[in-house]
């Protein structure tokens, strides 16, 4: 039985779920106008569709992923992103949903770092436990600023965008690239790029807030959510890791086999209270290229999503923020763990932890960042 956060439960399911091969058709992509900036820019809106009656809606405005429309098990179509109907939402939102994030996403302890001998002070934006961090690139990162996009290759778009030397604290002139392909196979994949004139610090991340069963109304707690991560980064109470690389097992934090997220995530442990739920960094399997790093499921519409990367470590974040407080798509207001992200990353606060992989860009060096969806029912 689903946990229903607020409203009455949903319409059942219609259609079968997949076409047959041969009724496939070519995808398609439209483009339009989805509003402005408060400075009168026009921002873009485009729409990705496949031949399995998957769509993708991405916009300029922050390289947001708007919404995902996959069937579920019985061929019903339904968004299953948390997120906003107009611009205007996604304007002065703070929850990063279906954002580009960067440049530095997750939190860097004190907002400070130091590079080639000097140091850095970015925006402390953030206040876990009462102690202030800097979270998600800053006052004004990639997730609130117009990007420029185009189509692409085969149903895809294209953004670009330019972060000047300085900008949110950071050093070097950043030119970042994010590209969304919808393709036959069911894949959402967002990729991401970026070169720099001096040496500064990368970690850009997809930050979609997911509730497969479509209905924002009901609880995340019942999905099953399986991580190819034996280890975990502890933190403190501040959520900034402590530098140790802790293994799972015997812990609320296996999720090496599938297992439903409410199971434990009250358990007395000491990361689960200092995250209030979920909410911490997963050190992937050792590997090379893009290989599994996840796989959720909603049992009761048995919407999956995989997802894939080349990084080495994912961001599972339970929603626990979410409270209410704002109203997104269709009024719903967004309640606590009434969606997930699941954010594949470099380590958090990596530019203060030697031991950590690093995440410094070098003039001649290219970051890379490839993240597939993988959607299907069962
Ligand atoms: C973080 C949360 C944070 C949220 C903000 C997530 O990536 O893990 O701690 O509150 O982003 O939307």
């Amino acid at each position: 039985m689903k946990t229903r956060l607020m409203i009455p439960a949903m319409i059942l399911a219609l259609a079968s779920c997949q076409k047959p091969a041969e009724m496939k058709t070519s995808s398609a992509m439209k483009q339009e106008v989805f509003g402005k900036m408060p400075d009168g820019r026009e921002v873009k809106i485009f729409t990705l569709t496949n031949s399995n009656g998957l769509t993708a809606r991405v916009t300029e405005y922050g390289a947001i992923l708007v919404s995902m429309e996959t069937p579920d098990k019985s061929g019903k179509t339904a968004d299953i992103t948390h997120g906003y109907d107009t611009l205007e939402g996604w304007l002065t939102n703070t929850s990063y949903l279906g954002a580009t994030v960067g440049r530095f996403g997750n939190r860097i302890k004190d907002g400070k770092f130091t590079l080639e001998g000097k140091e850095y002070t970015l925006a402390t934006n953030n206040d876990p436990g009462g102690i202030p961090c800097h979270l998600h690139g800053g006052l004004k990162g990639f997730d609130k600023v117009l990007w420029s996009g185009k189509p692409v290759g085969d149903n895809g778009v294209e953004f670009t965008y330019v972060s000047k030397d300085g900008e949110e604290g950071y050093p070097g002139n950043l030119t970042v690239k994010t590209t969304y392909t919808l393709n036959d196979d069911n894949e959402l994949k967002w990729e991401t790029s970026a070169t720099t004139d001096a040496p500064t610090i990368v970690n850009i991340v997809h930050h979609s807030y997911w509730n497969l069963s479509g209905d924002p109304t009901t609880s995340i707690n019942d999905h099953e959510l399986t991580l190819r991560a034996p280890h975990f980064l502890p933190t403190d109470i501040g959520l900034i890791p402590t530098g140790e690389i802790a293994p799972v097992a015997g812990t609320p934090m296996d999720f090496t086999k599938p297992k439903i997220i409410g199971e434990r995530v009250e358990a007395d442990f000491e990361a689960l209270k200092f995250g209030g739920g979920y909410d911490h960094c997963w050190v992937l399997e050792k590997g090379e290229g893009v290989r599994l790093a996840a796989r959720l499921k909603d049992p009761e519409t048995g919407r999956v999503m995989e997802i894939s990367t080349d990084q080495p470590a994912i961001q599972f974040y339970g929603g626990n923020f979410l409270d209410g407080s704002f109203a997104g798509k269709g009024g719903v207001k967004y309640a606590k763990r009434s969606a997930l992200c699941l954010e594949t990353e470099g380590f958090p606060d990596a530019p203060n932890k030697a031991a950590f992989p690093s995440c410094v860009l070098r003039p001649g060096e290219t970051y890379k960042h490839v993240m597939i969806h993988k959607f299907s029912a069962e």
